[in-house]
């Protein structure tokens, strides 16, 4: 006779933890389905849903992991164990689930979680970027364009190399500028760090911006050689290591210029962010033509020496505005 009784609310097993795993693999076996042993389903389609090797061929396991998920869903509280039985696709996982073992799982994990991973990043990078939240996105209630995975990373560089100058390319609103004097004025590195911001355009900076004595407004192109002028006395009366963030036009032919300008007046250990190479398809904003990214391919082919490229911190929040772009002057 099957148990009419509801499910009950789901337990959550680490699926990295093996004794876990196979503690609840048996009782799983052991008994009718309970939302812990769904959770296991979901965690065991997800192993196999990217597997070369032998469970691929069954079914599409992110269809399960789908359905599975559904069912798990808090609004069907009143979902019966037998009504759980009769689902193919549970009864297909659980098959699955029965062939897995430690060691196998084992196996196949780091990859397979990094594949589930890159496409989980790329989803929501895509979701951050289309659903434009960056330009809601605010630092000390100030408009700042970017994604806060990417400001807590320039958080950690700047924490390391201790700036005494961080020059930023296009201001905006001047959130970004309070970010980076903010994050300055907490180090406490050093207390005449500064901030150098460049824009064309004044008119949209925030006052609080203006007012901020650790930040230098510099209106002009930053590919002006009066921008270039501005760098080098700053640089005479700030000496110690520079972060620069290039934020303005987004242009290739812009960003290039702006490379080049810096050849000249950055010196090695000199950190800098080349920002929004994630447009034209890498991976949003694919019509947007040649930028950031293309003009970084295009200096490295032609200076292949100047940066070495900090890979580990491009990729460590697994998306950023800033493709090719976190750089480390030799
Ligand atoms: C993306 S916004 C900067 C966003 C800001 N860094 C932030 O994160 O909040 C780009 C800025 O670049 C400025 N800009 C455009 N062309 C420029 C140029 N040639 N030189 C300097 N700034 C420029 C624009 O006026 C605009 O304010």
């Amino acid at each position: 006779m099957v148990d009419e009784t509801p499910i009950p609310i789901m337990t959550e097993v680490n699926g990295n933890d093996l004794a876990a795993l196979e503690t609840a693999k048996s009782r799983t076996l052991g008994c009718l389905p309970t939302y812990a042993s769904i959770e296991l389903y979901v965690y065991c389609c997800y192993q196999t849903s990217h597997d070369s090797q032998p469970y691929t061929n069954e079914f599409d396991c992110r269809q399960v992991v789908f359905v599975v998920r559904s069912r798990m869903s808090p609004a069907v509280p009143s979902m019966k164990k037998s009504d759980m039985l009769k689902n193919h696709h549970l009864i297909r996982a659980k098959r699955i689930f029965e062939s897995l073992t430690p060691a196998n799982i084992l196996k196949r994990k780091i990859d397979q979680w990094s594949k589930i991973t890159d496409d989980v990043c790329e989803a929501y990078h895509k979701w951050y970027y289309n659903n434009r939240v960056f330009e809601t996105t605010k630092w000390a209630g100030v408009v700042t364009l970017k994604s806060p995975a990417d400001m807590w990373n320039y958080q950690e560089i700047i924490f390391e190399l201790k700036p005494q100058l961080i020059i930023e390319f296009g201001t905006r609103y001047g959130g970004s500028a309070m970010f980076f004097a903010g994050v300055l004025h907490q180090l406490n590195s050093a207390a005449d760090s500064v901030v150098l911001s460049v824009d064309i355009d004044h008119v949209t900076i925030d006052a609080r911006v203006k007012a901020n004595p650790r930040i230098h407004l510099f209106q002009g192109s930053s590919t002006a050689p009066e921008t270039a002028e501005k760098i080098v006395q700053m640089r005479a009366k700030y000496p110690g290591p520079v972060f620069i963030i290039l934020d303005s036009e987004h242009a290739k032919d812009h960003v290039l210029g702006e490379m080049m300008l810096l050849r000249s007046l950055l010196r090695k250990g000199d950190y800098v962010i080349v920002e929004d190479g994630n447009i034209n398809g890498h991976p949003v904003a694919p019509g947007f033509g040649q930028g950031p990214y293309e003009a970084l391919e295009a200096y490295f082919a032609k200076f292949p020496n100047d940066y070495t490229r900090d890979e580990k911190r491009e990729h460590k929040f697994g998306f950023t505005f800033a493709p090719l772009g976190f750089l480390i002057k030799n």
